[in-house]
């Protein structure tokens, strides 16, 4: 194997999602067979990446990605979280090996898969697509999907209340405000606003109000600020779509290699509806703020967001039919749609190298 074909599958393992597309990871080439990849998390600024678990997921989807790219190449891969370092910084030790292995199916995939955030069309799953989509996330997992109008509009209900959390938190909105790439259709590292499934003139306004909080307050408190938003991000896709899947751990994630395991079962559920001709959209802020509910953790220095999370986590719990403190790892939509107009794309190579590894001449 020689250092061009590393390079190839590096190239390819950028695709990997990651939450609002902070792209966690930077590699380091060990040598010709070996890779470290020195994981980062969010914690300390976004809201979202609770104890740096939305960025261990992205990081076992960039395991699964990896692992996928080197069969391309006829690589087995066997990885290891290199022992002693913080969760907060956790390099993963990645090695290749040939063993004649042919391209796994799910391989032309890894740059196609995009998230779409509009509305879906409603046709149903096919049945062997759902066993499928079970079968893609293993047996360490359930899958639970919501399918009926009813159960679409009961999980459209959940994002709406959800929605008004996420919109109303201050220490949500210099999250949204940095995330967002404005005026884009693309986005290296971030969202470009075209992505968000919002029309134009509510782009238009959303941009303006999010100049500063004081805006975005005065708009949620005198002018309804939150409803066209919410009915455009939440409500309208929480039904226009084919079901929403939520994925429930058997054994509830504890250990960071608990939530890396998790993420590779994501990206192998997202790439694989991605091959059934499926688009998928994460929703994973109900996710989240149950987690924060479910360790008691505050969200906000403004108690009536706690509140509302705890109240949320309820209509959680009774949606799924769970109990308080059962696992949930994943939730999102789903729908067969052609590719979305506009997307996310990935840092270049380069700025992805830790420590100028990745230079061919080195
Ligand atoms: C752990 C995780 C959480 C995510 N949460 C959300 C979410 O709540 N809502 C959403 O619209 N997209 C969510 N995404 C999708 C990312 O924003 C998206 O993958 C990233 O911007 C790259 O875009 P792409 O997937 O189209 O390449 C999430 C992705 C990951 C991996």
């Amino acid at each position: 194997m020689n250092r061009e074909t590393l390079l190839e599958i590096l190239a390819l393992a950028r695709w990997t999602p990651s939450g609002d597309n902070t792209q966690p990871w930077r590699f380091e080439i060990v040598d010709d067979f070996q890779v470290a990849i020195h994981g980062h998390d969010t914690r300390e600024h976004v809201v979202y990446d609770f104890q740096g678990h939305a960025s261990h997921l992205a990081h076992g989807a960039l395991l699964e990605t990896l692992r996928l790219a080197a069969t391309r190449y006829g690589l087995a891969t066997e990885w290891a979280i290199k022992p002693d370092q913080p969760d907060t910084a956790p390099v993963y030790l990645v090695r290749f090996h040939p063993a004649g292995l042919t391209e796994d199916p799910l391989v032309p995939y890894i740059t196609e898969r995009a998230v779409e955030r509009r509305a879906m069309p409603t046709t149903p799953l096919k049945d062997a697509h759902k066993e499928a989509l079970i079968a893609a996330v293993g047996s360490s997992f359930r899958l639970q999907f919501f399918e009926s109008l009813a159960d679409r509009l009961a999980v459209a209900r959940l994002l709406w209340n959800n929605a008004h959390l996420r919109l109303t938190c201050p220490e949500a909105y210099p999250v949204h405000r940095d995330v967002i790439e404005w005026n884009a259709r693309y986005s290296k590292d971030r969202i470009p606003d075209q992505a968000l499934g919002v029309d134009a003139l509510t782009t238009r306004l959303m941009r303006w109000v999010m100049q500063s909080w004081k805006r975005v307050d005065f708009f949620n408190r005198h002018l309804g600020g939150t409803y066209l938003p919410r009915l455009q991000m939440d409500l309208i896709p929480g039904v226009a779509c084919a079901a929403h899947l939520l994925l429930k751990p058997k054994r509830k994630p504890v250990h960071l290699e608990d939530y890396v395991r998790t993420g590779m079962a994501i990206q192998h559920l997202w790439l694989t509806a991605s091959r059934l001709g499926l688009h998928l959209q994460p929703e994973m802020t109900p996710v989240i703020f149950r987690w924060y509910s479910q360790s008691g953790t505050d969200i906000s220095a403004t108690p009536a967001i706690d509140e509302g999370a705890r109240k949320l986590a309820g209509q959680f719990d009774r949606l799924a039919q769970a109990a308080p403190d059962d696992a949930f790892a994943f939730l999102c939509r789903v729908g067969y749609c052609p590719p979305p107009a506009a997307r996310s794309l990935r840092r270049d190579i380069n700025s992805l190298d830790r420590g100028q590894s990745l230079m061919l001449d080195r």
